[in-house]
């Protein structure tokens, strides 16, 4: 029965994936981390999301990095100032592997410092499973879909976070603005941590800086008057 289902979604997954990627998802069905693959949420050019169920019928989402068309040389960059990460090399597959698991470590770093994050399950090679946020119909719309019905409040419950991140974690998120947080009943849970620092990596800094613009901007267009290097100031301390 099990194996029927297996060959079922095999064939189903032939469309979409290599055999390298139905190896990896058919592991991570043999190690009970998810029973199926329901259907896509976003498809990019680094990463498609899906939507999948665990045995115990949860909803979960399975992140696929795609090694074909991912940036090498921009995810090498990153990769490099991370002494958690070394000898790199060439090998653009086990690139993408690392980039997988740094998302997981990071996501796992975030999630125990008590930031709204998606909750890390499991990776292997280039999928992640992690909490899903939505509801049984779809998954929650980015900040970038949506009118925040108390911009002042999201905008301080964001920067909490972003403290939280950098003072508890050790992390700048670098990629952060409205396209990269989720926003469920109103409040925001940052996604999308693969590129995500730590403090000592040599761009901490300038990250840290365009992820504050990015949510200052974004927030003065919904009516706010903040100065980003007043916000700035107040991650002074590590710096
Ligand atoms: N845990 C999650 N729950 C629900 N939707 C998600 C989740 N993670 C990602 N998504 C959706 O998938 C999209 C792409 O995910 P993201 O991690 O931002 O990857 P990338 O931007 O690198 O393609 C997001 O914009 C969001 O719509
Ligand atoms: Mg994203």
């Amino acid at each position: 029965m099990a194996e029927q289902k297996i060959e079922k979604d095999r064939k189903i997954y032939e469309d979409v994936f290599d055999t390298l990627t139905i190896r990896t998802l058919q592991t991570l069905i043999a190690k009970k981390k998810i029973d199926r693959i329901l259907g896509i949420i976003k498809s990019g050019k680094e990463a498609q999301v899906f939507r999948a169920l665990t045995p115990e019928k949860k909803l979960v989402v399975v992140k696929i990095y795609l090694i074909e068309t991912s940036s090498f040389q921009n995810m090498a960059d990153y990769i490099k100032g991370d002494y958690r990460f070394k000898n790199v090399g060439k090998n653009k597959r086990r690139l993408v592997y690392l980039w997988c698991a740094k998302e997981f470590r990071n996501l796992k770093k975030a999630h125990n410092a008590k930031i709204s994050v998606p909750n890390p399950i499991a990776f292997f090679n280039n999928a992640l499973v992690m909490e899903y946020i939505g509801n049984q119909k779809e998954a929650a719309p980015l900040l970038a879909d949506i009118k925040p019905k108390d911009p002042k409040k999201m905008f301080s419950t964001i920067l909490k976070d972003m403290k939280k991140l950098y003072f508890d974690a050790g992390l700048v998120h670098a990629d952060l603005s409205q396209y990269n947080i989720l926003v469920k009943d109103e409040k925001p849970i940052m996604i999308d941590m693969g590129q995500s620092v730590i403090l000592k990596h040599p761009m901490a800094e300038k990250f840290l800086e365009r992820d504050v613009k990015n949510i200052v901007n974004y927030f003065n267009k919904q009516g706010l008057n903040l100065d980003h290097n007043k916000i700035l100031k107040q991650f002074e301390k590590k710096l």
